[in-house]
């Protein structure tokens, strides 16, 4: 089976010194591909260093994540724009609007969401999008301020209605581990058109079930990929080269 993770956090301290092992496990369980997620700039940075020294493996994703809106400043946004220049750099984010943790003001989140937007318009790369409790305020923005490559819903939380406004959008919807026990996200999977879905861990939160309270990593993605199988019926190697499939055109066709 051929996996690719369309997002995760190898740039996360809880990965430090253990990086080279964790990308073995997961060849070993197929994910070839995957995108490190940056959240701010350092982590931006280190997802781009990682996709240098892991060519065709690891691609990067830079942006400051939402919950730290408060901090942006332009220059924050002139290095990011610099990152993105970087060959290895396939999206802007995570980016997006959290109003379950509120972590920053939501006046900043805004405003900072479309800083991103503009950025993903700029630099002609997708966006990968963060959002929770915030799908009203996030898709009018998101409809003002549209990046022609479109993007992804990662760890998608949302409901019937949301899948179909995102993918209605153009976007994809992306499934963490979080498939595994949320029925609700089991009737989303259900209802979306099979070339708009990918699927991703978000280590290292998030482990699917049956690795359920454990550090998550890229490895575990084949839980996520055989339990989606298993839900839509059909055989996990399919999963595995659909959502592969749909990663690469989101991602890797330039
Ligand atoms: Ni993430």
């Amino acid at each position: 089976m051929r996996l690719f993770d369309s997002h995760t956090h190898l740039n996360d301290p809880a990965f430090e010194g253990e990086i080279e092992e964790t990308i073995k496990r997961a060849k070993e369980a197929g994910v070839e591909k995957m995108v490190v997620v940056g959240y701010d700039i350092p982590s931006s940075k280190m997802a781009v260093e990682l996709a240098k020294k892991y060519k065709d493996v690891i691609y990067a994703s830079v942006a400051l994540h939402p919950h730290d809106s408060d901090k942006f400043t332009q220059e924050i946004y002139d290095d990011l724009k610099k990152l993105a220049a970087e060959p290895e750099v396939v999206a802007i984010g995570e980016t997006g609007l959290d109003y379950y943790r509120d972590y920053s003001p939501r006046e900043d989140q805004r405003k900072v969401f479309r800083e991103h937007l503009k950025l993903a318009r700029e630099t002609d790369l997708p966006v990968i999008i963060h959002t929770r409790k915030a799908f009203a305020d996030l898709f009018s923005i998101l409809e003002e301020e549209m990046p022609p490559r479109k993007g992804v819903f990662h760890c998608f939380s949302g409901g019937e209605e949301e899948a179909r406004r995102a993918v209605g959008l153009g976007f994809y919807v992306s499934f963490s581990g979080s498939l595994t026990f949320s029925k609700k996200l089991q009737r989303v999977a259900t209802i979306l058109p099979a070339n708009r879905i990918l699927i991703e861990t978000d280590a290292p939160y998030l482990a699917p079930v049956p690795m359920r309270g454990r550090r998550n990593e890229p490895a575990f993605l084949v839980h996520t990929a055989r339990f989606l199988a298993e839900l839509l019926n059909c055989n996990p190697e399919n999963i595995g080269e659909i959502t592969y499939a749909n990663a690469e055109e989101l991602f890797l066709r330039f």
